[in-house]
């Protein structure tokens, strides 16, 4: 398959870990130019350098994707190295307390929110604006299973994940006129570091990972990661508004 991803300008948010690094790293392999950000400025320099190790261009840009000023400062630095934006990956987020929907407290809810759906909000909206200058992008936000259906003892973070998916389908019908492809990827459970600390070394608590889908066994972020590129790549030229379950039949 041609992506049509070589010399692309690629930003990834959360891509210090997990479905981010395994992103950054497959759009690496496309030749793409990737703009790797993040908090955790240890994770996200190794990012870059796997990237540049295996031949592409990368920088890695500290960023909090909750902080307004942190997010403009992000695009200005992805367009002051490479000039331009093709591609956004907008997958930052954290899980959240796990607790049932009375139990939460405010600030449990506020930053729940702030960090998985607002903030996707605030990287689309200093995204759109180079691609509304080139006429041409490509936006993928990271949802999840838990924006498609409920999420027992996870409301918050249903919540901000079916957020997501509407901000993405209503941007999606805004921006298709001008060139701007926006989709979200709904994974379901992925064997990263954030379903790592979930599981804290407990066997029967990762036997219920693996069975929670019906394939029998938790995503790899390399898998999606595979479903991230293709939704940039030309092969999917006529997706937009879509939010797309990768989840080994979990929502079925
Ligand atoms: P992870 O914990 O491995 O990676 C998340 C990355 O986001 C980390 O590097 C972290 O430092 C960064 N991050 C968190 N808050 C940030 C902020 N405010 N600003 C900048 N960076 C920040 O987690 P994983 O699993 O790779 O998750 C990535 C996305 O996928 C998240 O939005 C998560 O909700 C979503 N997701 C994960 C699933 C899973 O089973 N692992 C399932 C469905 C969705």
């Amino acid at each position: 398959m041609n992506t049509g991803l070589k010399g692309k300008v690629v930003l990834v948010t959360g891509g210090a870990s997990g479905i981010g690094r395994a992103s950054c790293l497959k759009f690496g392999a496309e030749a793409a130019k990737v703009v790797v950000a993040d908090t955790n400025a240890e994770g996200g320099e190794g990012t870059a350098s796997r990237v540049r190790q295996a031949g592409g261009p990368a920088i890695f840009v500290p960023c909090d994707v909750t902080r307004a000023s942190d997010v403009e400062d992000l695009v200005r630095k992805a367009l002051a190295a490479y000039g331009r934006l093709d591609c956004a990956l907008n997958n930052a987020g954290i899980a959240g307390p796990t607790a049932r929907a009375g139990d939460l407290s405010e600030h449990d809810w506020d930053s729940v929110l702030t960090a998985s759906l607002k903030s996707v909000w605030l990287c689309m909206k200093h995204e759109l604006s180079p691609m509304l200058k080139q006429r041409s992008g490509v936006i993928v936000n990271t949802a999840s299973t838990a924006g498609l259906r409920g999420a027992r003892l996870a409301a918050a973070y249903s919540a901000g994940s079916h957020g997501v998916v509407g901000l993405t389908r209503s941007a999606a019908l805004e921006y298709v006129a001008d060139g701007i492809r926006i989709n979200a990827v709904c994974p379901g459970i992925v064997d990263t570091p954030m379903i790592r600390s979930q599981i804290a070394g407990d066997a029967a608590r990762e036997a219920q990972f693996r069975a929670a889908s019906p394939i029998g066994r938790m995503a790899t972020p390399e898998e999606i990661a595979e479903v991230v590129v293709w939704l940039c790549s030309d092969a999917a030229s006529y997706v937009t508004g879509h939010a797309m379950a990768v989840d080994g039949g979990r929502t079925a």
